[in-house]
């Protein structure tokens, strides 16, 4: 089994792919961190114990991290998952309690602990993870990797430039990419390609368990913001992130060098893809251009029925 540590800001997706982690053999989940990005730290941290509950699972450790960017003013998206971050449905009351840590003191124990080295999976702004390579260089050695949502090599969505994600913290991403571990880049140029249909709605809440329900009300929230874009399916960055572990076949990789742009003035928060080899650096980094949609789907789907199990 692979470890992971998981870390973001739920956030529907989010949401979906900590459903996905924890259903996945391959997977061995060692904690969870919290960052702000789709809501405040307060709320994102809430909604963390509150899918922790919602997925009964709650013998990990988890732990709220950072509330703002290393250096920026901090962005907060409340127009994509609502105010609470995590819109729609009603979920359980939160019955699961943070560890006392700080979040990326979290992480430097887990790494501790570890007989093997973990995967670390930020599916928000790179804060928590820039922050535990800052403060503990010395454990790089125990991180396998980062498998990240997060960038685009051909286009941003919060800027013409930018991903969100990087975009909330330039100087955390230029951290991460700079570390010299490795990364599994999952952006934009495949998450817009995992959209996930209403038809496909329809199947998860087939599953017909209370889970199915909230998860497949999840997606209409979502897709809601993506609809009125014009989009034909609610596209579900954040899963991509785990499946680049779990079931890479479904993915289409390329190693590129990429660069975080921090000072660019239409440009901030741009990942510069090397994609003619022109600077003549190494790749710095595997970065997902393209999924089996139907496959992404179908794990999916079977991600939530795994919970109907029992
Ligand atoms: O740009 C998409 C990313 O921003 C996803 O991780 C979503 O959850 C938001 O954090
Ligand atoms: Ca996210």
């Amino acid at each position: 089994m692979i470890p992971v540590i998981l870390d973001g800001d739920p956030g529907h997706d989010d949401a979906i792919a900590w459903l996905l982690a924890f259903a996945s053999p391959e997977l061995d989940v060692r904690g969870i961190v919290s960052v702000a990005g789709n809501a405040s730290l307060e709320n994102t941290t809430h909604n963390m114990r509150r899918i922790v509950t919602l997925l009964g699972v709650g013998g990990v450790p988890l732990a709220q991290g950072a509330a703002r960017p290393l250096v920026a003013q901090a962005i907060v998206a409340h127009s994509v998952h609502g105010t609470s971050g995590l819109d729609g449905p009603a979920l359980p009351e939160a019955a699961v309690d943070l560890d006392a840590r700080p979040g990326a003191e979290l992480m430097a124990h887990l790494l501790r602990e570890s007989a093997e080295p973990v995967w670390l999976v930020p599916t928000g702004p790179l804060t928590n993870v820039a922050t535990l390579l800052l403060a503990h260089p010395e454990l790089k050695a125990r991180i396998a990797g980062i498998s990240l949502m997060g960038g685009g090599i051909h286009s941003g969505n919060w800027t013409p430039a930018a991903e969100f994600n990087i975009l909330v913290d330039p100087e955390a991403a230029q951290v991460v990419f700079t570390s010299g571990l490795p990364i599994l880049m999952a952006g934009l140029d495949v998450t817009e390609k995992a959209y996930v249909l209403p038809a496909d709605f329809e199947r998860v809440r087939a599953v017909g368990t209370p889970l199915a329900g909230i998860v497949a009300d999840w997606l209409e929230f979502f897709f809601a913001y993506h609809r009125d874009l014009g989009y034909a399916g609610a596209p579900v960055h954040d899963p991509v992130a785990v499946v680049a572990l779990t079931h890479p076949e479904i993915l289409e990789v390329q190693p590129l060098y990429v660069q975080v742009e921090t000072t660019g003035e239409y440009s901030r928060g741009a990942t510069v893809g090397d994609v003619f080899g022109a600077s003549g650096e190494l790749p710095n980094a595997r970065v997902a251009l393209g999924i089996d949609r139907q496959a992404y789907v179908d794990l999916l789907v079977d991600a939530v029925a795994h919970y109907g199990r029992g």
